[in-house]
């Protein structure tokens, strides 16, 4: 049930518009404030890398733990970095889904502890639209520092964005435009298996490197010959439709021209290298030696690895990078999409980057990525996409609760 915010939110600079954002779906507790989407006064995150990093994944009773133990203190230093009050703030905005259940549900509780204690508007916002809303807080920052760099902002999130939003748990494409003030997404894209982080991270674990392995592949990759593994990616095709009973046939998520990843074949397939190349002990050797270094650094992780391993890693990375590239752009063609945005964690990755900003280049196609701190979970990217429900009076029921599987548009 949406109720219009009690207050107008005036436009004329200041500390106006403020939402205190919360984002607590996997494995960071993150708190930001954000002046009216566009101005970001304080990014808070507390990682729970150290936490999980012994199990090589993220073991969600140990992050809902975290979460309670970190809330407060995460919260209090981001109104305290903005020099807000919690009585200035205009609104709380927390991620409803999608994530972990019990790491959401802190999260969730807290924010809807402190709306209703404080008698603020609450807004409930996507995981996925708070990745894109990350590059358009980056991009609005910008804009509003240099007011010459995008003559007509509302004009250009009027045309269609393609967004990848590329992190451990989700591979998606979504074109994403914004009409009568509020952004709507169509889903274009997934992956029908493993997310593209995941498979950073699965690969590194059989490699021996540490946990999460996405920066770790990142930085040893620019050590190894890409061409070393010709790893290739088959044409994923969608299932055939369900069949209701009565006859009915139900069309798998997706329409039939949908990007389609899959990146589980590449991870088996580098498990496949390591057996017949006997590099699993090896492996091991780099497993335990970093296991009994916390601190360790690229160099140290380049110490542990053969040319052949370097090449596999830079193999590996070269062949996913491709496959985003190649998938993105033919969407970006497919649906006359006007630019492009890519955000979450795997967007810090430095040949993706650079690769995708090429290609976009040469398609003279405008193409941005969210800055490191904001490719990965936080809060502000909440904050951010809780801005233009709030002033749409798109406001949380007071029934809100965790969606674990929160889909984003159609
Ligand atoms: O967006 P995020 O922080 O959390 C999720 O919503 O999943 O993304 C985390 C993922 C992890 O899989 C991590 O390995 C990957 O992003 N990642 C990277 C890099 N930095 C983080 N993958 C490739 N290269 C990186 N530099
Ligand atoms: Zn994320």
């Amino acid at each position: 049930m949406a109720a219009k915010p009690e207050r107008p939110f005036p436009d004329g600079g200041g500390k106006t518009g403020l939402i205190l954002g919360i984002e607590t779906s996997c494995d960071e507790t993150a708190a930001a404030v954000v002046a009216r989407g566009q101005q970001m006064l304080s990014n808070v995150v507390a990682s729970q890398i150290a936490t999980h990093a012994p199990y090589g994944g993220v073991v969600p009773e140990l992050a809902s733990r975290e979460h309670l133990r970190n809330i407060v203190p995460v919260t209090r230093a981001a109104l305290a970095e903005a020099g807000v009050t919690l009585a200035q703030l205009d609104a709380i905005a927390v991620t409803e889904g999608p994530g972990l259940a019990g790491a959401l549900l802190v999260g969730i509780s807290y924010a809807k502890s402190l709306a209703f204690a404080l008698g603020k508007p609450l807004v409930a916002v996507n995981h996925l639209e708070g990745h894109i809303h990350a590059v358009l807080l980056e991009e609005a920052e910008l804009a509003r520092q240099h007011s010459d760099r995008i003559a007509n902002p509302e004009a250009q999130d009027a045309q269609p964005a393609l967004a990848l939003i590329v992190s451990g748990g989700h591979t998606h494409l979504y074109l994403a435009r914004r009409t009568d003030g509020c952004w709507r997404y169509r889903t274009v894209g997934r992956t029908v298996d493993d997310a593209a982080g995941e498979a950073f991270d699965k690969v590194a674990k059989l490699l021996g490197l540490g946990y999460p392995g996405g920066p770790w592949i990142d930085a040893l990759a620019a050590h190894g010959d890409p061409r070393s593994v010709p790893f290739r990616f088959a044409e994923v095709r969608p299932r055939p439709a369900r069949q209701k009973p009565g006859g009915l046939s139900l069309p798998d998520e997706g329409a039939g021209s949908d990007t389609l990843f899959s990146f589980s074949g590449i991870k088996t397939a580098v498990l496949r290298y390591v057996e017949s190349h006997d590099l699993a002990a090896a492996a091991e050797v780099r497993r335990r030696a970093l296991a009994a270094n916390p601190g360790a650094k690229t160099a140290d992780a380049l110490a542990l690895c053969d040319a052949e391993t370097l090449g596999l890693i830079a193999s590996f990375q070269h062949a996913v990078v491709e496959n985003l590239r190649q998938r993105t752009f033919e969407a970006a063609e497919r649906y006359g999409a006007r630019r492009v945005l890519v955000s979450g964690g795997v967007a810090a990755n430095r040949e993706l980057r650079v690769r995708l900003t090429a290609e976009a280049a040469e398609r003279n196609l405008p193409i941005a990525f969210p800055s490191l701190a904001l490719a990965t979970d936080n809060a502000a990217m909440i904050a951010a996409a809780a801005w233009p429900k709030l002033q749409a009076g798109e406001l949380a029921s007071p029934l809100l609760s965790a969606e674990p599987s929160l889909r984003l548009g159609r």
